[in-house]
């Protein structure tokens, strides 16, 4: 085990599997003391027993529990060093068939979320940080919110959301003198239940061949190969510890070269 984020205090959410949970285990295996979050209770429950963390039961699109759980938070550590956004969802259908309320439900998972928590653990995230040792706030965004994928606009519009969130409070919070770094990580293909559940969908439409779609998806890639959600969590544990201390407003690409092209 390493001592990367020792002393530190987490949380993750959306943690139950994918990415979230790989970055738990990263975090874990750093020496943080872990909070993880999500709406699935049984998945987020089984992962906190791996882990020694706490488990809360959490949707990241209602106000009130995220004052549940800063208030969990609080009463257990009084501060707060990292707060990893990674829940998310995906929405894979083209604008014409798509309704109002799919385009809002896919902005307040992956985008309306981050403001309130942000706010919400604002104070709990001062008490964590000092000018020597900021805390942290690392938010998944995606290459899609860097360059536009066919068949997904609400979820590009949202992840490009969450890139500009994540410049706007680096640089208000450092204007108002507070010691958090704000950055995005913007990953490519990773394979995750998120991913697993698109390429069934493009098999089923015609845009992956039915033989080995993954080497298909791989291949689209510079490096030809699918990512591991391992992969986006050393690059979290780098952003969320003091490594990175004076990186704030960033954006960290980890795509085996997608958009370098
Ligand atoms: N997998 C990829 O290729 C990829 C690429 C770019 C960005 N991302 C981003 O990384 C993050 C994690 O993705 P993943 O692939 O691990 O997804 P995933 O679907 O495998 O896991 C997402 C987790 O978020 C939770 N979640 C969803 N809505 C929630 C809500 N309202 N409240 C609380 N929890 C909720 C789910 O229960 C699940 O545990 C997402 O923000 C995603 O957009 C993933």
């Amino acid at each position: 085990m390493g001592q990367r984020l020792s002393g530190k205090v987490a949380l993750i959410t959306g943690a139950a599997q994918g990415i979230g949970a790989a970055i738990a285990r990263a975090m874990a295996q750093e020496g943080a003391r872990l909070f993880v979050s999500d709406r699935n209770v049984v998945g987020v429950t089984a992962l906190a027993q791996e882990l020694g963390a706490t488990p809360l039961a959490h949707d990241v699109t209602v106000e009130a529990e995220w004052d549940a759980v800063a208030a969990a938070i609080e009463k257990a550590t009084g501060k707060l060093d990292i707060l990893v956004n990674n829940a998310g969802i995906e929405l894979v259908k083209p604008v014409s068939e798509m309704s109002l309320v799919e385009w809002r439900q896919v902005m307040a998972v992956n985008l309306d979320a981050l403001f309130i928590g942000s706010k919400t653990l604002r104070s709990l995230l001062v008490a964590g940080g000092s000018p020597s040792s900021p805390s942290s706030i690392v938010n998944l965004s995606s290459i899609a919110g860097l360059v536009g994928f066919p068949n997904q606009a609400a979820y590009n519009t949202s992840k490009g959301g969450v890139r500009h969130l994540t410049k706007s409070l680096a640089i208000e919070w450092a204007a108002h003198g507070h010691s958090i770094r704000v950055n995005s990580i913007h990953p490519g293909c990773i394979r995750t239940p998120m991913l697993e559940m698109a390429v069934d969908l493009w098999v089923k439409t015609g845009a992956l061949p039915a033989e080995d779609p993954w080497a298909a998806v791989g291949a689209l890639c510079p490096m030809n190969t699918v990512g591991d959600p391992r992969d986006i969590a050393m690059g979290a544990v780098y952003l969320a510890s003091d490594e990175a201390r004076f990186v704030t407003g960033a954006e960290l690409v980890i795509d085996g070269g997608w958009v370098a092209r």
